[in-house]
């Protein structure tokens, strides 16, 4: 199992997900990091986080539809994170 190199990392697990299925990959990856002794928080897209400032890292996806990512991820990147 990978290790965290850089501890302690908080990390923001954004997803987007129209049948669920992300969800559960996003969860499981909020769980493994959990365990790799990094601070997660898993969210839905739909629900903005309250800060940005706390996290170190952010991992972002989207189940797909017809090549698109869900809207509300789109706009979260937007809105939040496309500042580059
Ligand atoms: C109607 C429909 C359209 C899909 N279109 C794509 C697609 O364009 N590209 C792709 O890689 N996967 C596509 N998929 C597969 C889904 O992205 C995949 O099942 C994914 O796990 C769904 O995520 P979700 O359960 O979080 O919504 C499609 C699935 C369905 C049911």
């Amino acid at each position: 199992m990978a290790t965290c190199r850089v501890k302690p990392v908080n990390v923001l697990v954004i997803y987007g997900s129209r049948w669920g299925g992300t969800a559960e990959v996003a969860k499981k990856i909020g769980l493994t990091l959990t365990q790799e002794g990094c601070t997660v928080e898993v969210i839905n897209a739909k629900k903005n986080p309250k800060k940005l400032e706390p996290y170190d890292l952010f991992i972002i996806g989207s189940g797909m539809r017809a090549d698109k990512w869900t809207k509300e991820t789109l706009v979260f990147l937007e809105k939040f994170l496309l500042l580059f």
